[in-house]
């Protein structure tokens, strides 16, 4: 059975002139231990998508439909405030593109993981560092002891996202939503994140719902694909096959442009 299944969410973005229907009427489904990639230019609606999914949208200006939105056997749709502040960074965690701002710049590193496991797991105190300082280890952070006391600044951006990817994961998620978890970071950054990812992804046979405007990102890690042109779903099925044989011009052109990336970028520097 899906873990999350998601039935024609539409989100529509009230403003005073007009109405921006972010996204519109989609639906796709995610297995256990899965990963999902959903890609898009930029305002297709993709953060939109997964910030509506556990309705983490102010309303208004938001307005969210659906005919559901369904995880382990609840509907997201019609659970209360409270059944979803704890699913929220609980049983579905975040990753977002920017550590910096998830971070609290006045908590040390240990404080704030300390924090996650205890609002979301039964372990306290002590016992909650031990868990902390596990995940920091897992997430590539050592000696783990001493930067249990660091404040985020003290950290560069690829480890303040590894410090995030360990808050995430220190709640024991089924899902991890992540959202450009990669785009603020620098390049040879950005691999050893998607790798980290990728090997927590098998360890824990967690599902992933990747954001990303990225192919070759999507085609590392993931299984499926769905494409979003406009907040619609143009084109979805198994990466290999929307990447290598796209049935859709929209999919086509994301992926010429991204090719045209990668030849400039294999250019030496120059004018041309
Ligand atoms: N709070 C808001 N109020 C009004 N319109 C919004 C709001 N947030 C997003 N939008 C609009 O909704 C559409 C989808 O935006 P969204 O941020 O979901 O796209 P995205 O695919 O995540 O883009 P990016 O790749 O740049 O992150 C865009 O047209 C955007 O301008
Ligand atoms: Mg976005």
């Amino acid at each position: 059975m899906a873990l999350l299944t998601v039935e024609e969410l539409s989100v529509t973005y009230h403003g005073r002139d007009a109405d921006v229907r972010a996204v519109d009427g989609v639906s796709f489904s995610v297995e256990p231990g899965e990963v999902v990639a959903v890609v898009g230019e930029s305002g297709s609606g993709k953060s939109t998508l997964a910030l509506a999914l556990t309705r983490l949208l102010p309303s208004p200006p938001a307005q969210l439909s659906a005919r559901h939105v369904r995880f382990e056997g609840m509907d997201l749709f019609t659970a209360s405030e409270g059944q979803l502040q704890r699913l929220r960074g609980g049983r579905i965690a975040y990753v977002f593109q920017d550590p910096a701002g998830s971070l609290n710049p006045v908590l040390t590193i240990g404080e704030q993981l300390r924090e996650t496991v205890e609002r979301h797991t039964d372990r306290r105190g002590r016992d909650a560092e031990t868990v902390a300082l596990t995940w920091l280890e897992r997430v590539g952070i050592p000696p783990a002891q001493r930067r249990l006391g660091a404040y985020p600044h003290e950290f560069s951006g690829g480890m303040q996202q590894r410090v995030m990817i360990a808050m995430a994961m220190a709640s024991q998620p089924a899902l991890l939503i992540a959202d450009e978890p990669t785009s603020a970071l620098d390049v040879t950054v950005q691999v050893q994140i998607l790798r980290l990812l990728r090997d927590l992804q098998r360890r824990f046979g967690l599902s992933l719902l990747l954001i990303s405007h990225d192919l070759l990102v999507v085609q590392r890690l993931a299984h499926r694909t769905v494409v979003l042109s406009r907040g619609a779903v143009v084109e979805s099925g198994p990466t290999e096959q929307v990447l290598q044989r796209p049935a859709h011009p929209y999919t086509k052109s994301l992926l010429d442009a991204r090719a045209s990336m990668t030849w400039r970028a294999q250019e030496p520097p120059g004018d041309g």
